[in-house]
Formats: C-alpha cells, structure tokens, sequence
C-alpha cells in the first residue's frame, strides 16, 4: 500500500530542542527561578504563546498577555541567533538517508511543525527543497496535541490519514498523530513516548532494516 511520512522538525529532523531549551531556561532565569530539561519536554512540540504560558505557570508568575509579549520576542530573538548559526552538519543522524532512502522509493514525505521558524530552519540546513510539503505554525490554528497539523500535512500530500507515519520527539506530538489516526514513530525516550506505536531512543535507528519492517 502507499504509504507517507510526516516528520516533526524540532529534535527530529535538526537538534534545535537544545536552541530552544537553553533559550527558555535564560528566559526563567531572568524571571528569577529555575528551568530543568524536565520543565522542558512539557514544552516540546508546543506553540510559543502557549510554552510560555506553561513556563510561567512553572515558576508561579502572573502576567497579562501585554506583558507576555516582550517575554515572547525576548525569547525568540535568542533562539534565532542559534538558528541563525546553523548549517547543514546539524541535521540529526541518520536524516539524510532516510531522505534518500524514502526518494529512492518514491514515498513522498512533509513536514509537520508547530514551529513559525521551519521555513528559515529548513533553508539555514538545506533541507527546504527536499519536501513534497511544509505545513509549518504559520499555517496552523489549533496546536498539538490537536491533529490539526498532520491532518494539513496528509491532505497536501493527497494521503489518507491512516497511511501516513509520523515521526515525533515530542509527547504532545505523538498524541496529535494518534489523534489523527496515523502511525506514529517516537524519537527518544520510551518511557515518555509510551503512546506512540514504535519509538527508537534516537534518529540513528532509521536503518533499512526498520524501515522495511514498519512499511510491512
Ligand atoms: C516546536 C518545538 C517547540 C516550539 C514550537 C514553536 O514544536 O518543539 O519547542 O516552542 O515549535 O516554535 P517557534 O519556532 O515558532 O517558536
Ligand atoms: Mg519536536
């Protein structure tokens, strides 16, 4: 059967978890309390407005959504300095021929993003022509957990839902591929990504061998 990938950027297909974390973390900071990478996967895969909201909620602090604004381009500002920085050697392990390999089969394949900034990450890595179609936080109302995103994706790929296999590193992104009834592939640690239908603990398990089993 035809099948399509859709595949989370953030901590999937580039390492910009880390960008992101060590930018919220200062953001904390200067809000006068601590930020752990544990805060930090309750942030992953979630939209800007609403990571904040959740950082905030951790270190007790109440603002207006006058006041959140600035906190808001604060952060960005920092996080596009790293992205600013980026080239193509910071495209996770085994991306690349996974790419190749699913060219090679000629299954198409989008991205699913929550991110306004994966138009500018794909560019900075080279990787913004390789996509059959970017569905991006620009184009989205409803973030993940909601399937909004991948059900875009699948409908500009000309995809049904349930063939189409998303890859995630986030939890709230695994439930928004189980939301839409698509297969979902986990990139990290199973404990937290019990939900999703495979998980490999990072993107170096994209071997032939996977992919053929899971395309079975
Ligand atoms: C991804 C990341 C989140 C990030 C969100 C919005 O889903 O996993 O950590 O907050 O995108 O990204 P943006 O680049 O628009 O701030
Ligand atoms: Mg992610």
């Amino acid at each position: 059967k035809e099948i399509a990938f859709i595949f989370d950027l953030d901590g999937v297909i580039v390492d910009t978890a880390k960008y992101h974390f060590l930018a919220w973390r200062n953001l904390a900071n200067s809000l006068g309390f601590e930020f752990t990478e544990e805060h930090n996967e309750l942030l992953k895969g979630v939209s800007r407005v609403r990571s904040l909201e959740i950082l905030l909620n951790i270190g007790k602090v109440e603002l207006t959504d006058e006041e959140k604004q600035p906190l808001l381009v604060q952060k960005n500002t920092e996080y596009l300095e790293y992205v600013n920085k980026m080239t193509a050697d910071e495209i996770l392990p085994g991306i690349n021929g996974l790419l190749d390999y699913l060219d090679e089969h000629s299954i198409k394949y989008a991205l699913g993003s929550a991110s306004k900034n994966a138009p500018l990450i794909l560019e900075k890595v080279g990787l913004f022509n390789r996509f059959a179609a970017i569905v991006d936080g620009n184009d989205v109302s409803k973030a993940k957990p909601d399937p909004e995103v991948f059900l875009i994706g699948a409908q500009k790929l000309n995809m049904k839902p349930e063939n189409c296999i998303v890859v995630e590193d986030a939890i709230a992104g695994v439930e928004a591929a189980n939301a839409a009834k698509m297969v979902s592939i986990g990139i990290g640690d199973a404990n937290l990504l019990s939900e999703a239908t495979f998980v490999l603990s990072d993107t170096t398990g994209f071997t032939i061998d996977f992919l053929r089993n899971i395309m079975k």
